[in-house]
């Protein structure tokens, strides 16, 4: 069994996608959320599915052990991002290199990096007139919304979008792939 931990700041219709995903699965586990948001919508989803959460602080996470204490003590074997704000700090990519994956609601490598999150990207899509968006499944890097990717599909920017409704789009696509090209990420490494 693949243990897997899914980082999320915000409301987590993805991570609930996955928790869904892989309620039954006799291969992957969602074994941890992880948030640096004690009020964000995906622990209600972790609470549903009875799943254990770890609050996370900025300095401990960015500056020091990086948490991998607790994620060792969870025998975490993937972490999954699905709408985390945080940079991943060295210390979890020296423990988990190529077993850390993210979703990015654009096409990398255009619109992505530093404060390129949730409505943000949308909206500089639209401003920049572009006829289609879509989404980039990636291994994480050093960098922000940077490393391999792993995966992408594309949608239409229709003239009457606004950075909502596209995001709507967007999450419909994030819903429907991401939880498989995880599953098959995973069991293509397994030993
Ligand atoms: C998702 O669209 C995800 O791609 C995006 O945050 C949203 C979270 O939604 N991630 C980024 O922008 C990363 N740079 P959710 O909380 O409903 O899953």
């Amino acid at each position: 069994m693949k243990r897997i931990a899914i980082f999320a700041s915000g409301t987590g219709s993805n991570a609930q996608k996955i928790l869904t995903y892989f309620k039954d699965s006799d291969k992957i586990k969602i074994a941890l959320i992880v948030s640096n948001k004690p009020q964000a919508g995906v622990l209600n989803f972790a609470k549903e599915f009875g799943t254990p959460t770890l609050i996370i602080e900025r300095e401990q996470f960015l500056k020091g052990d990086g948490y991998v204490p607790h994620l060792e003590a969870a025998k975490i074997d993937w972490i999954i991002l699905a709408g985390f704000l945080w940079k991943i700090p060295v210390s979890l990519l020296n423990h988990w290199g190529k077993k850390i994956i993210n979703i990015h609601p654009a096409l990398l490598p255009n619109y992505g990096g530093k404060g390129m999150y949730g409505e943000a990207v949308h909206q500089a899509v639209i401003n920049a007139k572009e006829k289609e968006s879509g989404i980039t499944i990636h291994y994480v890097d050093e960098q922000y919304d940077h490393g391999a990717t792993i995966f992408q599909a594309t949608c239409p920017v229709l003239p009457s979008d606004n950075a909502a409704s596209l995001a709507n789009r967007i999450h419909t696509l994030e819903h429907l792939h991401y939880p498989p090209i995880i599953e098959k990420e995973i069991l293509s490494q397994a030993d």
